[in-house]
């Protein structure tokens, strides 16, 4: 061992290189035994450090030491006649030592890329580009799904290509060559059979979904209102068949259909084959249903509704109204949800957001009327609330505002095909009975009698 010392002494490079070696190979072991006992909940940075730099370090100071030899290998010779008569032992050390700094590697390399695949890594580590993303994932209801499990999903294959796009995303944000917004949909996205089918069953979808929404009037008295619906998610009936919403990904119905915006969101042509095989085109006015135009041609699956599964932007109204519900932002105030909503509307960046709307909203009040003390003590919550509505949504400097990435599971998605005009040889149009996908039991009602009925509310 002494000689093996002398050797690592003889030079410095060598001997940083074991200085570096050493020290970084103590830092990771340590690291590496805290976060198997605490589990991953670490920063992005506390990652990028233990995983990636401690074992860049390793393997540099690992280079150095024989790079140190070989540049003064004459002292090295001088050296070596010292401890010639022992060699065996010298190879022994060596040989040990360099089962141990495989082990460190491999084990690096395997926490480095399991590292890669981590939320903290995607959603964190290029700020500005991810955290819109990320903040809106963290409030979804996959925040506990991580974000690889649907972009990239089992299989080397997949893995290699994720690594490979990985890089040419990182060179893109290095340059600053990338697109703002980022654009969707998601061309290389992979088939959500392998994704997001993982986890939900397409012939497991069974049962319809209750969706009681509150809503609020712009008046002084912020008048509320209840729609209730029932949703036909359905999927299989008992024999198997398919019904409601999600018979569009029964496995026996195929629905494929050609976008011609880029956005998939003009959809002049559709086709749809049923078990036995049998066809029908639809088409808008103008369209050869023979000849599909140019374009995505897709058959649908669960992204071409649900766009925004996780990470999902939400929309103004819908996002106040949630808010007032909730009593984040107070009925109190008069007028409430008509001036809540003008000042998500109007154009802040992130520094003065939320500044900007408490000072909208005092401006307001004190323009019209006076407010009791208990009352006027409201308007800082509400602000605060709108603020951080605003702040979840919008993002100037990533291109992203009110309405950049809509979500298809609601009428704008539907509306692209079940609208009246696509027809098929019969002229018969895509359904577009209000009860093909809701039974709608209540309109914006002041006070609906169905939810007294279901027992949901009592008097
Ligand atoms: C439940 C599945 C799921 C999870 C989890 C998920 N994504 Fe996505 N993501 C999608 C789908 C589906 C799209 C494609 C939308 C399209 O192509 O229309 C997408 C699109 C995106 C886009 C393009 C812009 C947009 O909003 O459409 C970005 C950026 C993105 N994801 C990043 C992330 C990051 C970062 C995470 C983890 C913090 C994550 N995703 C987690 C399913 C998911
Ligand atoms: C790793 C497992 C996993 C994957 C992959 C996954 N999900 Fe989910 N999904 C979940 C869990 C868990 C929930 C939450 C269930 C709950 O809250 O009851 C959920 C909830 C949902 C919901 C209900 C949301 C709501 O408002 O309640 C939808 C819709 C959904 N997922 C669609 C998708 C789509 C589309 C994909 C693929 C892009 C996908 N999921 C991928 C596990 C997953
Ligand atoms: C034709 C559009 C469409 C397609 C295609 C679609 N969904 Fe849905 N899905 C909806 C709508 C609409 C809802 C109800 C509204 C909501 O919860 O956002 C829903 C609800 C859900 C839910 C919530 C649970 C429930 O039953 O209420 C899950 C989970 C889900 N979908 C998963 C999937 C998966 C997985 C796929 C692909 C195999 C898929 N969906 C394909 C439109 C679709
Ligand atoms: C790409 C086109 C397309 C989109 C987008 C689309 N659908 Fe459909 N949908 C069809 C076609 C085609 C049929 C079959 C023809 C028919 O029933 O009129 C159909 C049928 C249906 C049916 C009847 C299923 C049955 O039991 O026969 C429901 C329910 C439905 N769609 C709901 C929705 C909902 C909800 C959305 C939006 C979240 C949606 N669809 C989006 C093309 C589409
Ligand atoms: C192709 C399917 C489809 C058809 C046809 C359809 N809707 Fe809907 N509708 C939906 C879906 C899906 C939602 C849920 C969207 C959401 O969660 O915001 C919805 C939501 C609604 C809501 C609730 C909106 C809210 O935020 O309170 C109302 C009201 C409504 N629809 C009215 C109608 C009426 C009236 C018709 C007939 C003229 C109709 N819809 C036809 C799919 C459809």
């Amino acid at each position: 061992m002494n000689r093996f010392l002398l050797l690592l002494r003889s030079n410095w490079i060598t001997a940083s290189g074991a200085v570096l070696t050493t020290l970084s190979f103590m830092a990771f072991v340590t690291s590496f035994v805290y976060f198997s006992l605490h589990g991953g909940g670490h920063g992005a940075y506390v990652g990028l450090f233990a995983f990636i730099a401690l074992p860049a370090f390793f393997v540099l100071g690992l280079v150095l030491m024989p790079l140190g030899l070989f540049v003064y290998r004459r002292q090295l010779q001088q050296r070596m006649e010292l401890i010639r008569h022992k060699p065996f032992r010298l190879i022994r050390v060596i040989a040990v030592l360099t089962l141990v700094n495989l082990s460190v590697v491999g084990t690096a390399g395997y926490e480095a890329l399991h590292y890669m695949d981590s939320q903290q890594f995607c959603g964190t580590l290029c700020h500005e580009v991810m955290s819109p993303t990320y903040e809106s994932y963290l409030d979804s209801p996959h925040a506990r799904v991580s974000c690889v499990e649907c972009h990239i999903g089992s299989g080397a294959s997949w893995f290699v290509k994720s690594k490979l796009s990985g890089l040419r995303q990182i060179a893109a944000v290095l340059f600053d060559t990338y697109q703002r917004p980022i654009p969707t949909p998601v061309h290389d996205l992979r088939p959500a059979r392998d994704t997001c089918e993982q986890c939900h069953w397409p012939d497991k979808f069974a049962g319809d979904r209750l969706v009681v929404r509150q809503h609020f009037d712009e008046d002084e008295a912020v008048t509320p209102s209840t729609t209730v619906l029932v949703l036909k998610t359905g999927g299989v009936r008992p024999d198997g068949t398919a019904t409601g919403i999600h018979w569009h990904v029964h496995p026996g119905n195929r629905v494929t259909y050609v976008a011609t915006d880029g956005k998939r969101g003009k959809i002049p042509w559709v086709k749809f084959v049923d078990e036995k095989g049998k066809e029908r085109i639809f088409t808008v006015e103008g369209q050869d249903p023979a000849r599909p135009p140019e374009g995505e041609m897709r058959t649908m699956d669960c992204v071409d509704c649900h766009n925004q599964p996780s990470h999902a932007f939400q929309e103004p109204d819908l996002a106040l109204d949630e808010a007032i519900a909730a009593n984040k932002v107070s009925r109190r105030l008069p007028f409430i949800r008509k001036v809540g909503l003008e000042a998500l509307k109007k154009g802040w960046t992130r520094e003065n957001a939320k500044e900007g709307i408490l000072k909208d909203l005092e401006a307001f009040y004190n323009a019209n009327g006076t407010l009791a003390a208990d009352v006027r003590a409201l308007i800082p919550p509400a602000a605060d609330a709108i603020a951080a509505i605003w702040l979840r949504n919008i993002h100037p400097r990533m291109g992203i505002t009110w309405g950049t990435y809509p979500s298809f599971t609601g009428h704008t998605g539907c509306m692209r095909c079940h609208d009246g005009e696509h027809l098929d040889a019969d002229g018969e149009a895509i359904s577009m009975e209000c009860s093909t996908c809701h039974a709608t039991l209540a309109k914006k009602e002041k006070d609906p009698a169905i939810l007294k009925q279901l027992g949901l509310k009592q008097e």
